[in-house]
């Protein structure tokens, strides 16, 4: 694996940025070749259609799309590529990102989107997830995925303490 880009972190909106900063310090745990943008599907929808034309010849291999409210842009990028897309719902003030995840989890059959938990774990488990799509084609991300889940579960306690 050279320092060809891998990881597409895509979100609407700026705002959308503080949770997937969750994503970006996993992409960077793992030393994935990451790139991050804003596409808006409503605000900017011509940047979408380049954007989502431009993954296959840029060699991304997947791609992680947050959004908040009604959320199209990770159905739509979905749409518009075969490279997965993994959605991020991000929480929204009105309806606590109830409105995100449904909007992003109920795609028709026909065109998939895994999608994740609403807020920053969807956010540390999409970074996840990528890195378990890769590590299908590189060994090395592979070993680091083995290791950090063995760090995870050597670090669980066998019995609660009062500490916080
Ligand atoms: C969506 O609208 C974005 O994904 C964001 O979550 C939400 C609100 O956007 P802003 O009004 O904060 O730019 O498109």
């Amino acid at each position: 694996m050279k320092n060809k880009t891998l990881v597409s972190i895509v979100m609407g909106s700026q705002s959308d940025w503080k949770i997937l900063m969750s994503a970006e310090k996993i992409l960077k745990e793992f030393k994935i070749p990451y790139e991050k943008k804003i596409v808006s599907a409503h605000r900017t929808p011509e940047r979408l259609y380049e954007y989502s034309k431009s993954l296959k010849e840029r060699g991304i291999e997947v791609v992680i799309a947050g959004a908040g409210g009604a959320a199209h842009l990770p159905g739509m990028l979905a749409a518009l590529t075969i490279i997965p897309v993994l959605g991020v719902p991000i929480e929204t003030k009105s309806l606590k990102g109830l409105d995100s995840l449904l909007s992003i989890v109920q795609m028709p059959a026909g065109i998939p989107l895994p999608t994740l938990a609403i807020g920053k774990a969807g956010s540390i488990n999409a970074a996840l997830s990528s890195v378990s799509i890769l590590s299908n084609k590189y060994p090395k991300i592979r070993e680091k995925l083995e290791k950090y889940r063995k760090k995870q579960t050597n670090s669980i306690k066998k019995i609660p303490t009062n500490e916080k």
